[in-house]
């Protein structure tokens, strides 16, 4: 397997970013509030605004393979009390699914902010059937915490979710570990 990186938006990934989630099977398990349909120029948008993020609050991340933009990952810090937890969130472009470019990205981009920030908690809430981010979650050493009954209203439908979390302390087995 090619190995993928995370690193900074570039505006030339633009087109790339815009064609991955123009997908209405990339958007139905994401939050609402996302243009559909997804033009380049809201990818420039979007990548202007995490360029000029405040990076102690929001890592944010292209996936990159071979340098092109495949994927989308941040972690953002909580307010209030929660200001040493974040939460993930990610997407890959559906012709490179299957491939454990997601695994990749969120193990690195927790090893990133956990070496780099002084947050103590990773969380994730994936819709309860999204197998395929949940199996990802576990992938990256996630524990499973619980189920959020009725979490969520997602086009139109009642959705349950799933609450993951990777701990700081915790240590992660590597991925070529034998368990
Ligand atoms: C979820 C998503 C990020 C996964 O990306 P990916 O690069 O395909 O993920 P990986 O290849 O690293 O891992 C996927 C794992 O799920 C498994 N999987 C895929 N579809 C599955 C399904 N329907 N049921 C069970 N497992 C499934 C794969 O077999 C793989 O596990 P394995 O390595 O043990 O075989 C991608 O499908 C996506 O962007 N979906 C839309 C947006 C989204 O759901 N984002 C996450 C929101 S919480």
């Amino acid at each position: 397997m090619q190995r993928c990186t995370i690193r900074e938006w570039r505006e030339s990934d633009a087109p790339a970013l815009a064609a991955a989630i123009n997908n209405p099977r990339v958007q139905e398990n994401l939050r609402d509030g996302i243009p559909f349909p997804y033009t380049v120029d809201d990818a420039l948008d979007f990548i202007r605004a995490m360029l000029a993020r405040d990076r102690t609050q929001l890592y944010a991340y292209a996936v990159a393979l071979d340098d092109g933009a495949i994927g989308s990952i941040s972690v953002a810090r909580g307010q209030n009390i929660h200001f040493r937890t974040a939460e993930l969130g990610y997407y890959i472009a559906e012709p490179y699914w299957g491939r454990g470019y997601a695994s990749c990205a969120v193990r690195q981009v927790c090893d990133h902010v956990f070496a780099h920030s002084d947050l103590l908690r990773i969380f994730a809430e994936p819709f309860a059937d999204n197998a395929a981010s949940c199996r990802v979650l576990e992938k990256a050493g996630f524990a499973l915490e619980g189920i959020l009954r009725q979490n969520a209203v997602k086009n139109g439908r009642i959705r349950d979710m799933k609450l993951y979390s990777r701990i700081k302390s915790e240590r992660i087995p590597d991925r070529n570990e034998h368990h």
